[in-house]
């Protein structure tokens, strides 16, 4: 109940004190859980989300559909651009974002053992350098590159080719194929092996966290939502109500680099009692 009220209105940070401390208690007691994440979760470390009032799609309308299409067409011409243009003003953002406190807490998570699988939807790299170990990159990831038949991935840095032989052909035993950013652009499959592990682990799920994501695009929405429909619990991490809100065990109310950071802090104590 809250504590004290305010012109008759529940002072609105009691009701999401009160979902810190029953999502800390249940990630706490429960053996497996895994995460979706957002936009939203580096919207604290200075990156627009997509969707929503100040969002890049919401200002710039969506990038083309066909966007793969036109890479398969002509991955020659992808590669002169890419090679020619300067960066725009959001990959520049990328350029200088860093992990914020809910990246930090969430792979503090994965360190507690209560976080066993993240699957982002993020290309920020974020993640990774947060620290997260078990990580699905279900969007790919800026700072790498993939082969689009075999589906091998390398770092950028790691990357080399002759800038006269384009578009750079996969070494990987006699694969050959076109190697392109491993962001997965709209209209391109998502790469198998993100897929496979991404069911493999929402279905080891005891816990669900769906955490800075309207839950808008598939397949990574329907993983939130097939834990629901097992009846697994669900805990929310977002200051806006999404269609999954209705379904959750827990909705925190609130920005993830708040949330994020006073769950984990909680579960510390937790801890603490127990041993
Ligand atoms: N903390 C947590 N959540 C936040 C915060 C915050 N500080 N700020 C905004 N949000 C929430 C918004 O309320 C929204 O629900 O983050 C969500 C962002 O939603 P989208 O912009 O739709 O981003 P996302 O869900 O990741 O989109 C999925 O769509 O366009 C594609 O490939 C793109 O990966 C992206 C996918």
């Amino acid at each position: 109940m809250p504590s004290h009220f305010e012109n008759n209105e529940p002072v609105l940070e009691l009701d999401v004190l009160d979902a810190i401390e029953n999502a800390a208690t249940l990630l706490q007691t429960k053996p497996y859980t895994v995460a979706l994440a957002g936009a939203g979760i580096s919207k604290e470390s200075g990156i627009p989300t997509f969707r929503g009032n100040d969002g890049l799609w919401t200002k710039n309308g969506e990038p083309p559909l066909d966007q793969y299409q036109r890479f398969i067409d002509d991955p020659l011409d992808w590669w002169h651009t890419r090679l020619v243009n300067s960066k725009g003003a959001f990959a520049q953002t990328l350029d200088n974002a860093a992990p914020n406190k809910g990246h930090t807490a969430l792979a503090e998570l994965e360190k507690l053992g209560i976080l066993r699988h993240l699957i982002t939807q993020n290309i920020d790299d974020l993640h990774r350098r947060a620290g997260h170990l078990s990580l699905t990159e279900i969007h790919g990831n800026r700072l790498w590159m993939r082969c689009i038949e075999c589906g091998d991935r390398l770092p950028l840095d790691e990357f080399t080719y002759d800038p006269t032989l384009l578009p750079p052909r996969c070494t990987i035993g006699d694969c050959n194929g076109i190697i392109k950013s491993d962001t997965v652009m709209f209209g391109e499959p998502i790469p198998r092996a993100a897929l496979a592990k991404s069911q493999v682990e929402s279905a080891k799920a005891e816990v669900f966290m769906a955490i800075g994501t309207s839950a808008l695009v598939y397949p990574a929405a329907a993983y939130p939502l097939e834990a629901i429909q097992n009846n697994k619990p669900l805990i929310e991490i977002n200051p806006e109500v999404t269609q999954l809100s209705e379904y959750a065990t827990i909705v925190v109310r609130a920005p993830s680099g708040t949330a994020l950071p006073l769950i984990v802090e909680r579960i510390r104590e937790l801890n603490l009692v127990i041993q």
